[in-house]
């Protein structure tokens, strides 16, 4: 168990302005913010950010949203973190979502569901990477 996750406001939460109340549901909820930033992902970025999904029908879409705009990257640290904040978020399906989940609260659909959260320790590990440098972590 590692005390560390990395997430990702999507686009579709990002430009309904619900990037704010999102930040602030995850402090609240005791997550410290370790790295923050404002960016947006290219096509080809998107891609290998996915890429364990490449195989998948939904992949092409993903990719497309997923730099459709821009998206808010972070690293967060709190006991438990991976598994606490997938929970915080909620199921992949927002439809099937427990109430008062970032999901649940923002998410329009499967495909547009507001916000990423690592789904192991590992992988924790290896998406912050991807986006922040050991000079942008505190
Ligand atoms: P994420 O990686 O974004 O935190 O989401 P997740 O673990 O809950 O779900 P995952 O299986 O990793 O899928 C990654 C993202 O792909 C989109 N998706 N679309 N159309 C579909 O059937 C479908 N299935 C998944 C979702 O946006 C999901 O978050
Ligand atoms: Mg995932």
């Amino acid at each position: 168990m590692s005390n560390r996750t990395f997430t990702m406001i999507k686009p579709d939460a990002f430009s309904k302005g619900h990037s704010g109340a999102i930040i602030d549901q995850i402090v609240k909820d005791g997550f410290r913010i370790v790295a923050l930033k404002l960016t947006k992902l290219s096509r080809e970025k998107a891609g290998e950010f996915y890429e364990v999904h490449k195989e998948r029908p939904f992949y092409g879409e993903l990719v497309d949203f997923m730099s459709s705009g821009p998206i808010i990257a972070a690293i967060l640290e709190k006991g438990n973190a991976v598994a606490d904040f997938r929970k915080l978020i909620g199921a992949t399906d927002p439809a099937k979502a427990d109430a008062g989940t970032i999901r649940k609260l923002y998410a329009a659909s499967l495909g547009e569901n507001a916000i990423h959260g690592s789904d192991s320790d590992e992988n924790a590990k290896i998406e912050g990477d991807f986006f922040f440098s050991g000079l942008e972590r505190y």
